[in-house]
């Protein structure tokens, strides 16, 4: 990944939370149930979600910060690209596949996955590039997708793939490829099923702008952030450990686990600290200390109990 540059955001751009809760009470009764008006940035539909037990208090990342400033390659590399260049984007109609080695592989439309019970996710998230977010998601937990198409006892990982549309998205196209297409992800089948892992659908409110991963994608927030895959198309029920587009790239920098750990530096920066963007304004540093698990190590470290975090990284 390029070398991080951090954003001058200040701290005055932050929205208090409880204006954005009273915002978010709002649209619950203005939205009057859910209605699918569209996806993306252009066609933002309000959507009503329940608070959760999982959701974290701290100050949220400025709704333009967390639409502006993407990590979203097939739009282009450069953390403004994905914003300026998925206008295009078509993200409906839509459809995930689900299947592998499941009891009732099937396809679901997205209007239908739009209908689960959507809750309020506001977690943390942490690019292994060295800087984290607060971001209000709106989404369900994966486990209830799993459900539904009842995986088999011989199912162990689960494998995840994002769209491939050259035609819509520029960074797909042209002589220079930073990676592999279709960009995949996985997780171990207990990780999927933990109920801090959820399918995000929209953010602050809204259905997901085009730049965060519309209609649908992944968020798994004790994991650096590449794992939070984007607009996904296909979900697969597997035996072994699936392929994954930045262990694919360099095995040496990047994990299939990719726990946040400030104890294991990237090869080429340390992992000790990072920059909460909005901390600080101008003169904002990377000078937060950095959680194992990113802060939820009281949920999900007996996942890990036994393995050797430095060497499965
Ligand atoms: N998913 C796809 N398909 N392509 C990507 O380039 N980037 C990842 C992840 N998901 C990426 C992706 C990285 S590196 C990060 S940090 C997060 O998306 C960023 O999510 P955000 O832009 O919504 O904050």
């Amino acid at each position: 990944m390029p070398v991080y540059r951090p954003p001058r955001i200040a701290a005055s751009d932050i929205t208090p939370r409880d204006i954005y809760m009273s915002r978010r009470k709002f649209m619950g009764t203005a939205a009057a149930g859910f209605v699918m008006a569209g996806a993306g940035s252009a066609l933002a539909a309000p959507l009503t979600a329940a608070p959760s037990r999982f959701s974290t208090d701290e100050t949220l990342t400025p709704k333009e910060a967390v639409t502006t400033y993407n990590n979203f390659y097939e739009f282009g590399t450069a953390k403004s690209d994905p914003a300026q260049n998925s206008g295009q984007f078509e993200p409906l109609p839509w459809s995930v596949k689900v299947d592998g080695m499941v009891g009732k592989p099937r396809e679901f439309g997205i209007e239908e996955l739009m209908k689960m019970q959507l809750e309020d996710r506001t977690y943390r998230m942490r690019c292994v590039e060295g800087w984290s977010m607060v971001i209000p998601w709106v989404g369900f937990p994966l486990s209830a997708l799993l459900d539904q198409v009842e995986p088999l006892g011989s199912a162990k990982y689960v494998s995840f793939e994002t769209v491939v549309r050259p035609e819509q998205m520029p960074g797909q196209t042209g002589f220079f490829q930073p990676l592999e297409w279709p960009y995949v992800e996985g997780l171990r089948l207990d990780e999927a099923r933990h109920p801090l892992t959820i399918l995000a659908v929209g953010l602050y409110g809204e259905t997901l702008p085009n730049q965060n991963g519309a209609p649908i994608r992944l968020v798994v927030p004790w994991k650096y952030g590449f794992k939070s895959i984007k607009s996904i198309v296909k979900i697969s029920l597997v035996e072994e450990q699936p392929q994954t587009t930045w262990k694919n790239s360099n095995a040496r920098e990047y994990g299939f686990y990719s726990n946040v750990n400030p104890a294991v530096d990237h090869p080429r920066w340390s992992q000790a600290t990072e920059q909460r963007i909005g901390d600080g304004g101008f003169f904002s540093v990377a000078n937060r200390p950095t959680l194992p698990f990113n802060g939820y190590a009281d949920e999900v470290a007996s996942l890990y109990e036994g393995m050797d975090l430095k060497a499965n990284f």
